[in-house]
C-alpha cells in the first residue's frame, strides 16, 4: 500500500516530492504502515491543507526541516516526529569475512600494471557488501527491503538492494576471488527468497516482485559446484531450484510453431513503483485501460530481461525495432538467451537430480532441454544471418538485428555439437560483417545508432562481455578461440584506459 500501489504512492510521485523515482519507495517507515496510511488520509482531508508540493514534502520527509517549518506545520495539522527515514537506513555495510587482499589470481597477471590493477579492483568487494538490518526482519512491513539473511554484494555503488541476473556475474567474480563463503550466501539469499515467494524478484525490493529476470540461480549454483565441489549445498538447495524452474517456465512459455519456448512477460499491475511517472507519461496517449496496462506490462517485462531500455525491445507495426520506447514489445518476442539459459538450467538439473538419485526428473529435464536445443535451431537459428536471432512473434519472422545476446546459445552450449564447424565459419563472418573486433571499447549491447536508450550503441553491457568472450572460448575451434582473446584484449585495454 506504501511502496508498490496507492494514493501515497501516487501523490507523492506524481507530485515529483524526489527527483528520482526510486527515493521514495526505498524510504523506511518510522512507524507502521497502517498508522502512516490513516495519517496521510487526514492530512489529504484537512481543509488547510492547500495540496502544495512543499506541505507533502513536509508529511514524506518532515524530519529534514527545520522547527520553525515544523512548528508552522503543526498548526495546520498535527504531525507526529517523522513518518518516514531517509532511504539506506535499512542495510549497512560490510566486510566480507572471507576477503582477501591478493586473491591467488592475481599471481596469474604477469603484466604488473594489471596485476596492481586487479588488486585494486578486488578492494571494491568491501566498499559493495551489504547486509540487512535486524530492524527488516523484526518489522517487514515498514520496509520495501525484502529481508535475506547473508551479505550480498550490490552491483553498484551505492547500491541499496541485491540484483538478481547481475548477481550471477557477481557470484562469478567471488568465486575467482576465492570469496566462496560469501558466494554460497548470495545463492543462499536466492534459495531463501524461493522458499518465500517461489521466484526471485528482479531485485529484493518489494516493488519489484511482479517481476523476475533472467532465471540464472541455477547456473549460479553449478559454477559454484564446480569451484568448490559442495555438490550437497546444491542437493540441498535442489526443491528450491526446482521450484523457481518450474514456476518460471509456467509464466513464461509461449508456444511457437507447435513446440514450447520462453519470453520475458512480468506479472504486474499499473506502473513501475520506482519508475512511476516515466510509465505514466509513456502511457498517457493511451485511452483505453486494457491497452494501458498492455503496456505496463510491456515495460515491466523490459525491466525483467534486466535490459530497460534497448531497441532490441522495439517492434513497430511494420515489424522492424526503428521506433522508441514507446514501441516497447518483449512480449512479442522470443529473445535469444532466455531460451538458452532455460536450456542450460535444464541440464544441471538433469545433472543435480542424478546426483540426489531422482532419476526420473533428470530425464524430465533432459526431455525439455532436448526439445529447447531443437526449437533454438530450428526457430533461432538463421541461415542468413548466420547466427541466432530474436524471433517475433507477431509476423513470424526473425528480427536480423545486432544484439550481443545473440551469442547466448555459445555461452550456455545450447547447439548441437555436430553443428560447430557450421557455426563457427557463420559466426566469423557475422562478427567480420559487423567489424565488431575493431571496436575499442569492446562489442555494443546493440548497433543501432539511432535509438540511444541506455542498453543501445555505443554502450557495451559488461555482463554480454562475458557472455561473448566465453561463449567463443567455449565453441572451441582456432578461429573461435582467437576471437575470443581479441574481443577480451579489446576489453580488458578499454577499461584499463578508463581506470588509469
Ligand atoms: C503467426 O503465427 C500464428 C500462430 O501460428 C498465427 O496465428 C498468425 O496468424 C501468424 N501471423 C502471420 C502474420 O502469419
Amino acid at each position: 500500500e506504501i511502496y508498490c500501489t496507492g494514493p501515497l504512492l501516487d501523490t507523492v510521485q506524481k507530485s515529483y516530492v524526489f527527483q528520482d523515482g526510486k527515493h521514495f519507495v526505498d524510504m523506511c517507515c518510522a512507524c507502521s504502515p497502517a498508522e502512516i496510511l490513516a495519517e496521510f488520509d487526514l492530512f489529504m482531508n484537512c481543509p488547510k491543507n492547500d495540496h502544495s508540493v512543499k506541505l507533502l514534502k513536509m508529511f514524506v520527509e518532515v524530519n529534514k526541516y527545520n522547527f520553525i517549518y515544523y512548528k508552522y506545520l503543526l498548526k495546520i495539522f498535527p504531525l507526529p516526529q517523522k513518518y518516514f527515514i531517509e532511504p539506506g537506513y535499512d542495510v549497512e555495510c560490510v566486510i566480507p569475512r572471507d576477503w582477501k587482499e591478493k586473491p591467488p589470481f592475481v599471481d596469474k597477471i604477469s603484466d604488473k600494471n594489471v596485476r596492481k590493477w586487479a588488486i585494486l579492483l578486488n578492494k571494491h568487494w568491501k566498499d559493495l557488501a551489504r547486509k540487512c538490518k535486524a530492524d527488516v526482519l523484526k518489522d517487514p512491513d515498514q520496509y520495501s527491503l525484502i529481508y535475506v539473511p547473508n551479505v550480498f554484494i550490490v552491483p553498484f555503488e551505492h547500491g541499496r538492494e541485491l540484483h538478481y541476473w547481475d548477481s550471477y556475474w557477481i557470484v562469478r567474480g567471488l568465486l575467482n576471488s576465492d570469496m566462496q563463503e560469501t558466494a554460497r550466501g548470495m545463492i543462499g539469499n536466492f534459495v531463501e527468497m524461493v522458499r518465500q515467494f517461489g521466484y526471485v524478484p528482479g531485485c529484493g525490493r518489494i516493488y519489484s516482485l511482479g517481476r523476475t529476470n533472467p532465471p540464472l540461480l541455477t547456473m549460479m549454483m553449478k559454477h559454484y559446484v564446480d569451484v568448490t565441489k559442495d555438490k550437497d549445498f546444491a542437493i540441498a538447495s535442489l526443491p528450491m531450484l526446482e521450484l523457481e524452474h518450474k514456476n518460471f517456465l509456467k509464466n513464461h512459455e509461449v508456444r511457437v510453431k507447435n513446440t514450447i519456448m520462453y519470453q520475458y512477460r512480468a506479472n504486474s499491475t499499473g506502473p513501475r513503483p520506482e519508475a512511476y511517472m516515466d510509465d505514466l507519461k509513456l502511457t498517457e496517449h493511451i485511452k483505453s485501460t486494457t491497452m494501458k496496462q498492455a503496456m505496463f506490462t510491456e515495460l515491466s517485462s523490459a525491466s525483467e530481461s534486466g535490459q530497460e531500455f534497448s531497441s532490441r525491445w522495439f517492434v513497430t507495426a511494420d515489424g522492424t525495432n526503428r521506433g522508441t520506447i514507446l514501441d516497447t514489445r518483449p512480449c512479442d518476442i522470443v529473445p535469444v538467451e532466455l531460451n538458452a539459459i532455460i536450456f542450460r538450467s535444464c541440464k544441471i538439473l538433469a545433472e543435480f537430480n542424478r546426483k540426489a538419485g531422482n532419476f526420473r526428473r533428470a530425464d524430465e529435464h533432459l526431455e525439455r532441454a532436448c526439445s529447447l536445443v531443437k526449437a533454438i535451431r530450428d526457430i533461432l537459428w538463421n541461415d542468413e544471418a548466420g547466427i541466432w536471432l530474436d524471433y517475433n512473434l507477431v509476423n513470424n519472422t526473425s528480427r536480423n538485428y545486432f544484439c550481443s545476446t545473440n551469442f547466448a546459445p555459445l555461452w550456455a552450449r545450447a547447439y548441437p555439437l555436430v553443428d560447430t564447424p557450421k557455426v563457427s565459419t557463420s559466426l566469423m563472418n557475422y562478427i567480420a560483417r559487423n567489424e565488431l573486433a575493431a571496436m575499442p571499447g569492446g562489442v555494443p549491447h546493440t548497433l543501432n545508432k539511432k535509438a540511444n536508450e541506455k542498453w543501445d550503441y555505443p554502450n557495451c553491457f559488461p555482463p554480454m562481455m562475458n557472455l561473448i568472450i566465453e561463449g567463443l572460448h567455449n565453441l572451441g575451434t582456432p578461429q573461435s578461440k582467437d576471437m575470443s582473446k581479441t574481443l577480451a584484449h579489446n576489453w580488458l585495454r578499454s577499461c584499463y584506459a578508463a581506470y588509469t
